[in-house]
């Protein structure tokens, strides 16, 4: 009786794939293999990717070219939400969150680190030189200066100024889609076909002092699995904490999902999940082992770079709302 529940099950199987597959659920699959390429979220992916190629044209290492490519935009004093110029908490001290994994999963993390410009280069240190995989606070900063990185005011007068006019109503708000760009997440995958990804942020403007986001945390704001793809998460961290939103996404492709099709699955939890959903916007980006690439988000306005061969561009991501 049971064998032939099952054979009737299994005999079933291929049908429903191939249904689902021509619903789209997995979205479309070719077979040809786009490398090396590089994918990042914002308009600032822009300048991140032009870092990033330069290592990747030259038969670099992903891990190399992610970190490369985000260190740009955390030293670029314009940008609000990254490193240098990122906005402060509500005390008016500037803690960033950044984390790195590469091919074999192998990953560093920093969080709630001040007076570093780059902690993504922390994070990879952390990766490289401790057996841990993630420092915080104090204990951060500790590491980052006996590895020889210099101590600095990461609070532009632009930034304080800002916290200033914060200060007169002091009303914790998040904004979406703020200056379009927020978190930096970079996903790449190389010409010898290795993944790897970074990720870092200066969180939430004004969150309370001690709040650290989805950015550090490998699985929440990155998880690179080197055999299936990459996905990274932007918007408002604590939505995709509770979701552990970029392992979904790549398990979601390693289930047979199309990178978009995946990211989209994945802002459905947490509509599903997360009843103050619409208040906030979080996107998804992701990158599969043969170059394929897509984005999903909640709110319209979540945009994201791409870069390879003669493809270079900024594209809107497709959103829930
Ligand atoms: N996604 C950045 C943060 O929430 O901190």
């Amino acid at each position: 009786m049971l064998r032939r529940h099952l054979l009737k099950l299994s005999a079933g199987v291929p049908a429903v794939f191939s249904a689902l597959s021509s619903l789209g659920a997995f979205g479309r699959q070719d077979e040809t293999t786009r490398r090396p390429i590089v994918v990042s979220t914002w308009d600032h992916g822009q300048a991140a990717n032009e870092a990033a190629w330069k290592i990747l044209v030259n038969n670099g290492r992903a891990v190399d070219s992610a970190e490369a490519g985000v260190r740009v935009t955390e030293a670029d004093p314009s940008v609000s939400t990254v490193g240098f110029g990122g906005f402060p908490d509500r005390d008016g001290k500037v803690t960033l969150d950044a984390c790195i994994q590469d091919e074999t999963g192998n990953c560093g993390s920093v969080a709630f680190l001040q007076h570093v410009k780059h902690p993504v280069s922390v994070a990879r240190k952390v990766m490289e030189e401790t057996p841990h995989v993630m420092l915080v606070g104090e204990g951060a900063l500790q590491f980052a200066l006996e590895q020889g990185f210099k101590k600095e005011n990461l609070l532009t007068e632009k930034a304080r100024k800002a916290w200033d006019a914060w200060l007169e109503k002091a009303e914790y708000k998040p904004v979406i889609n703020i200056e379009n760009h927020d978190t930096i997440g970079l996903l790449a995958l190389d010409a010898q076909g290795r993944m790897g990804g970074a990720c870092t942020t200066s969180g939430a403007a004004f969150k309370m002092h001690g709040r650290v986001g989805d950015s550090p945390l490998i699985g929440a704001g990155l998880f690179v699995d080197g055999e299936v793809g990459a996905a990274c998460a932007t918007g408002m961290g604590e939505l995709v904490i509770k979701t552990v939103g970029s392992h979904l996404v790549v398990e979601l492709m390693y289930q047979g999902h199309s990178p978009r099709s995946a990211c989209e699955q994945a802002v459905r939890r947490i509509a599903a999940k997360l009843p103050d959903y619409k208040d906030f916007q979080v996107g998804f980006l992701a990158l599969n082992r043969k170059g394929q690439y897509g984005a999903f988000c909640i709110q319209p306005g979540f945009t994201y770079a791409v870069r390879s061969g003669e493809l270079n561009r900024l594209s809107r991501s497709d959103s829930l709302l």
